[in-house]
């Protein structure tokens, strides 16, 4: 491998500005295929899903192999296959969490040199008490690493001083602390940081998608958008983000807007289904917009809405957030407006990467972010081939 392919390596991986069509979603990998599904984790493999493991398959560009970035990285000083990694996902069944999961592993182990075996990946089953546990478990049995994905981002406080305290540095994912914690590491130098991307670009790119529709949202002509918007779990910044700046895009596109619903769906695609079906009931052609906080809600909105007879581009519009798979083909397909690529690609590499300098010794950023991405029928061909 050249010098320069591992440094461009390196520097997706450190996410100054990953995107999708720059390290994140490349299409082949010489690498990409084990650490999904396998043993590399035990209990993600229980609970990963086929599809997921497919879908990150196609994994980086990055493709150099796994001894050539593990000779770089260990040349620092850390032999990364001796590495214990603890890892807890605040729930296994969130779809767009086990496609980040499942790329964390695939990389870690693939293009990195971990050892499968000295990786535990722990389902927090959205309960902070059951993952806080875990986190002690993981102390206990001396890993030299965590990165977490809380399922309160409101606990960080208490368990980065229980990890500092043990001395084992963490790398907070998805689910950003507050401000005040995050100053607090880089003033008293605790080992902690976060990889994350801003929940307000993805937000304003929702809003834009429907102020480039021809009629920018209006579809009754009405002078106003009237929309129902589904939000992910409330106390979670990234719902909240979406929420706000979703609707500030539109309003900044100078348009009009009218909430006639908002409502809780918890991330969850059942959810989405039934809140779109009895708002659809109670308010019939009003509704000219479903925003979703996230892609498996506007996949069940897409239900709802197509059992309601109604048709997303002519009398409906529909976002998401993500880029799952099945949300872009529906873009591919003409059934949903647009949606926002979460660049779990970028963000799974970042994280890993961020792991190896605390082994390295290495100083750290306090919070890394990635960039979204855009997603509407202009583009959505040409990211499906990046993500599937
Ligand atoms: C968001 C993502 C959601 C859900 C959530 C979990 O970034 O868009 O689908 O996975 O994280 O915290």
């Amino acid at each position: 491998m050249k010098l320069k392919k591992i440094l461009a390596v390196l520097m997706c991986a450190t996410m100054v500005a990953a995107t999708a069509t720059g390290c994140g979603g490349g299409s082949s990998s010489a690498a990409g295929s084990s650490a999904a599904g396998s043993s590399a984790a035990p209990a993600a493999s229980e609970a990963g899903s086929a599809s997921a493991a497919s879908e990150t398959a196609a994994a980086s560009e990055a493709s150099g192999t796994a001894s050539e970035v593990a000779g770089a990285v260990s040349a620092a000083g850390v032999d990364l296959k001796d590495a214990k990694v603890g890892i807890s996902i605040y729930q296994f069944s969130d779809n767009f969490m086990t496609l980040y999961r499942t790329e964390l592993v695939r990389y870690m182990v693939d293009e990195l040199g971990f050892s499968e075996e000295n990786i535990t990946v722990q389902d927090g089953k959205n309960d902070q008490a059951e993952q806080t546990n875990q986190i002690n478990n993981f102390i206990t049995s001396g890993v030299d690493v965590m990165i977490l994905n809380l399922v309160q981002s409101s606990s960080a406080p208490q368990v980065t001083d229980t990890c500092n305290a043990a001395g084992i540095p963490v790398v907070y994912i998805n689910r950003q602390p507050d401000e005040t914690e995050s100053d607090r590491w880089t003033k008293d130098g605790i080992k902690a940081t976060y990889i994350g991307a801003d929940a307000r670009q993805s937000g304003t790119f929702q809003g834009e998608e429907i102020a480039e529709t021809p009629n920018k949202g209006d579809i009754n002509g009405d002078g106003k958008v009237s929309y129902i918007m589904i939000q992910g779990d409330p106390e979670n910044i990234d719902a909240q983000y979406r929420t706000e700046y979703s609707i500030k895009a539109l309003q900044d596109a100078g348009m009009e807007t009218e909430e006639l619903l908002l409502q809780r769906g918890d991330w969850d695609q059942a959810k989405g289904q039934q809140i779109t079906q009895d708002a659809l009931t109670q308010f019939g052609d009003q509704v000219e917009v479903v925003f979703c906080n996230n892609d498996a809600m506007a996949l069940g909105a897409l239900q709802a809405i197509q059992a309601g007879g109604r048709v997303v581009g002519e009398d409906i519009y529909l976002v998401g957030v993500d880029a799952l798979t099945d949300a872009v083909q529906n873009i591919v397909d003409g059934k949903f407006t647009g949606t926002v690529f979460n660049d779990y690609f970028g963000q799974a590499q970042g994280a890993a990467d961020l792991a190896v300098k605390f082994l390295n010794g290495e100083e750290v950023d306090a919070i890394n972010m990635v960039d979204y991405v855009k997603v509407t029928a202009d583009n959505a061909a040409e990211i499906l081939e990046k993500i599937k």
